[in-house]
């Protein structure tokens, strides 16, 4: 994002980037239908699935009440936020960087954008000598001979870092200065030991994007067996490896057009991955997944293959990145390779369909895990079977998605004899109702890391109904007002509502009720009496919104113990289990009020 884009321009591409399906999915339960996601309709409150959102276009309408409008206009209307605020939201879940603007409105230059401009030049640098410098014949001969030809590598923009000198004086005749070129890592800063210099010398020049697409450092690799193998861009401003996908930009529109995302481990991996017509891969650089590259994936897609080697080390990665992504309620899935194999050794050899075979015959993560204890006889005996529970139990323990938790400990329950309860209470948590299914997208929910910010709240709707029944209502105000305090509620729209007619009183005019509410308050206040008590009989239905902002609060409690007893001593575990058990009880008697109160 540049300083001198329009308003316009900003928008749209805020608007391409965004996700309108994971953003709006956070208030309305959808289903995917074709290429559409439908949902009740959040407006009328309808009960049909008549909302409709096009994932293309980011354009949602209802097609009974009308309502429609883009991920901005759903913020501002269903959130009562303002457009900048909404636009700043967005942006935020997307991974873009909005032009700053100064105190009076006026937009001023991203201080990021010379870094990003360095690197662009570098980058064009390296692509040249890499096609036209008789010192990089040595570089040409090894991508011929990875089986990477032209095309590819200017998909990638694939460059060679040939004397490092005269990389950094080629950027100096341009008016790059030195400090610069330090500061985004092409140049050494230098110590007691060292003289400041170049850092990439005789390297096969692979450049990282950034999320928005902005170059931010670059992999370097030796054409021979030079140590390191790979040389990274330092850590800057802009550039953190482990924040980062390698392919992520490029692959954005394919992961949610399948809705699923291929990881591989390696820069040769994607690039031989994306080149066989394969485009919804992306890279984690060698490392298992980070939690913040967990957060990047799933603003895209629930639905992550991971593609590592198949070798010891390789199933390690791929059971700690298997453990972040289930964390965060996705489904994970493990591709096998033949032994000595990584997805570009695989490619290479065989086509394309062979490797499309393997994804098909990807397991789940869990049922791999319990595969390979299976094949290790670790079931077969007595004394293995504890240990391998044991091993197993964290895997579940984090899966954050009720129904994956559940389906676990039923395949954990099969193969190891031990009943589901017993398993149920090593974990830690009682078993969960047997319930319908709420909601068709996994929550976002997180144990181990905080949310990012700011977050859309779970639970609106209740906090929205119960501040509308109270105003169709006013007798009910009263009574309520000493049990649900103003802190019970999250939304800043229904809080401000609540408040006013905690101090107004059952008797206030509309006019004394609004008198200190925000415009898009009012107008929230508005849509709320037109719509009325919408044929429930209000007592009910606010007792049911009540019982389900108390159980709420309890899931809450009860995942902050869940937290807890990963850490927890044998006797803490203990009054962690009773306080555990007291939140179950109360959380059982506020689902069922919650259900009997239903309107
Ligand atoms: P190729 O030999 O080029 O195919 O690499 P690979 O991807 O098969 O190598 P490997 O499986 O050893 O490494 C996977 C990824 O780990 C690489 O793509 C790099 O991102 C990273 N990596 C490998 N070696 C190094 C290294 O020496 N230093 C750093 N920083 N990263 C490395
Ligand atoms: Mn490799």
């Amino acid at each position: 994002m540049t300083a001198s884009m329009t308003r316009e321009e900003v928008k749209e591409r805020v608007r391409e980037a965004a996700d309108i399906v994971q953003i709006i999915g956070e208030s309305v339960s959808l289903k995917r239908q074709g290429n559409t996601y439908r949902g009740p309709c959040p407006f009328h409150n309808g009960k049909d699935r008549n909302f409709t959102i096009w994932p293309k276009t980011g354009y949602y309408k209802c097609f009974v009440c009308h309502e429609q409008g883009d991920v901005f206009s759903f913020l501002q209307k269903r959130l009562g936020m303002d457009f900048p605020t909404a636009l700043k939201t967005v942006a935020e879940r997307s991974g873009i960087d909005l032009p700053r603007t100064d105190p009076r409105g006026q937009s001023s230059p991203d201080p990021r954008e010379v870094l990003w401009g360095t690197l662009a030049t570098a980058a064009d640098h390296f692509t040249s000598v890499l096609w036209s410098d008789p010192a990089a014949e040595q570089a040409r001969a090894y991508l011929a001979s990875r089986g990477i030809d032209r095309d590819t590598a200017d998909r990638f923009g694939l460059g060679y870092a040939a004397d490092g000198e005269k990389v950094l004086s080629h950027l100096r005749n341009l008016g790059l200065e030195d400090a610069r070129l330090t500061e985004v890592g092409l140049r050494t800063p230098g110590d007691d030991d060292r003289k400041p210099g170049p850092r990439f010398w005789h390297r096969l020049m692979i450049p990282i994007h950034d999320a928005a697409g902005h170059i931010v450092g670059f992999g370097g690799r030796t054409l021979g067996t030079g140590k390191p193998k790979y040389l990274n861009s330092p850590d800057s401003p802009i550039f953190g490896k482990s924040k980062l996908l390698y392919g992520f930009h490029a692959a954005k529109l394919a992961m949610r057009r399948e809705a699923k995302v291929i990881l591989v481990e390696g820069y040769f991996d994607l690039i031989r991955v994306v080149a066989t017509g394969i485009d919804y891969a992306v890279a984690s650089m060698g490392t298992a997944l980070t939690e913040a590259q967990a957060q990047l994936l799933v603003r895209y897609t629930r639905q992550v293959m991971i593609a590592y080697d198949s070798d010891r080390p390789g199933l390690e990665a791929t059971f700690r990145s298997a453990d972040v992504l289930l964390e965060h309620g996705v489904r994970v899935r493990v591709v096998t390779f033949p032994p000595g194999d990584d997805p570009d050794s695989f490619v290479a050899k065989h086509s394309r369909a062979d490797f499309e075979a393997l994804l098909d015959q990807a397991l789940d993560v869990f049922d791999r895990k319990v595969q390979l204890a299976e094949r290790g006889g670790w079931f077969a005996d007595l004394s293995k079977k504890r240990r391998a529970i044991d091993k197993l139990l964290p895997t579940i323990r984090v899966t954050a998605d009720p129904i994956t938790q559940q389906l676990y400990v039923g395949r954990l329950a099969e193969a190891s004899g031990v009943s589901a309860d017993v398993l149920w209470r090593e974990i830690g948590v009682t078993a969960p109702d047997q319930g319908p299914v709420q909601r068709a997208i996994p929550p976002r929910a997180s144990r181990s890391s905080p949310r990012p910010q700011p977050r859309l709240i779970p639970g609106l709707n209740a906090e929205r109904e119960f501040v509308q029944y109270l105003l169709a209502a006013r007798a009910l105000l009263e009574p309520v007002a000493s049990r649900v305090e103003v802190s019970m509620l999250r939304d800043e729209a229904s809080r401000a509502i609540y408040t006013a007619l905690r101090s107004c009183g059952p008797d206030a005019t509309l006019e004394e009720l609004t008198r200190n509410l925000q415009p898009e308050e009012i107008a929230l206040v508005q849509e709320m009496q037109a719509k009325g008590t919408m044929g429930a009989n209000p007592a009910q239905a606010v007792e049911h919104c009540i019982a389900a902002l108390r159980e709420r609060e309890l899931k809450e409690q009860s995942r902050e113990i869940d937290k807890k007893m990963k850490y927890a001593t044998d006797a803490e575990k203990n009054n962690l289990m009773h306080e555990k058990t007291r939140l179950r009880d109360a959380m059982r008697v506020e689902s069922s009020k919650r259900r009997r109160g239903a309107p």
